[in-house]
Formats: structure tokens, sequence, C-alpha cells
């Protein structure tokens, strides 16, 4: 398996998340939110389970008003940070697509080739 740089852990503010999208040249690869709570870094990849447009609008703006949890701007589902399951919205039973990422010397890492993502 091999990995690819995605940001350091303080690009992402905590009990916030952030949207990435990691190219090949001309080619995305994956857009994905890395959310972070108690110091620890969740991701998920940037699609909504109900009609499979990213969950943000405007850049950076994933939380709800509570801050509680992520949000597709579309139809203000909302999502867990910690598992990614939708708890409100018309997606209730789905969730986000985990994304494997590993934390080295500070920075977040997508690890390819492992499952899931
Ligand atoms: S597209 Fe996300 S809630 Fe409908």
């Amino acid at each position: 398996m091999d990995s690819l740089p995605i940001c350091s852990v303080e690009e992402v503010p905590e009990g916030d998340a952030r949207g990435f999208e990691l190219k090949s040249g001309e080619e995305s690869l994956l857009s994905l939110i890395l959310a972070k709570r108690d110091g620890k870094i969740f991701a998920y990849e940037n699609r909504c389970p109900h009609r499979g447009t990213p969950l943000d609008w405007r850049p950076d703006r994933l939380l709800d008003v509570t801050g509680e949890y992520l949000i597709c701007a579309t139809h203000g589902a909302l999502f867990r940070f910690e598992d990614g399951d939708c708890v409100v919205g018309p997606c209730v039973g789905e969730g986000l697509r985990p994304i494997r990422v590993e934390v080295v010397d500070g920075r977040v890492r997508w690890v390819r080739g492992g499952s899931p993502a």
C-alpha cells in the first residue's frame, strides 16, 4: 500500500472539518472531508449517499449550526463525525464512505490500496 499526503493535522481545526481534493496532474483522485474531534481525525469521501453530491456548496462549510454534525448542504442530512452515519435527513440508515488515512509526523496521509478506500 502506498500513501499520499493530504495536509498537516493543524490544517483541520479542532471540532471542525475541511474539504480536500487530491489530484494526479489534472485527474481528480479523491474528494474527501477531514474532520477533527478531541484531536482525532475522521476521513470520509465528500459525497452524500442521498444524491451523490458534495456535502459543501461553499468550501469548508461542513457543520450544522450546532457544530455537532457534518451536514449536506443539498437537503440537510446530518452525519456523525465518529462513523459518518446519517442520523437525520433523507439518507438515514446510510452513511458517508470512510477513507483510510494515517497520521505520520503530524501529517495526514491517504492510504491507498487498503480497505475501505
Ligand atoms: S444530496 Fe445530501 S441530503 Fe440530499
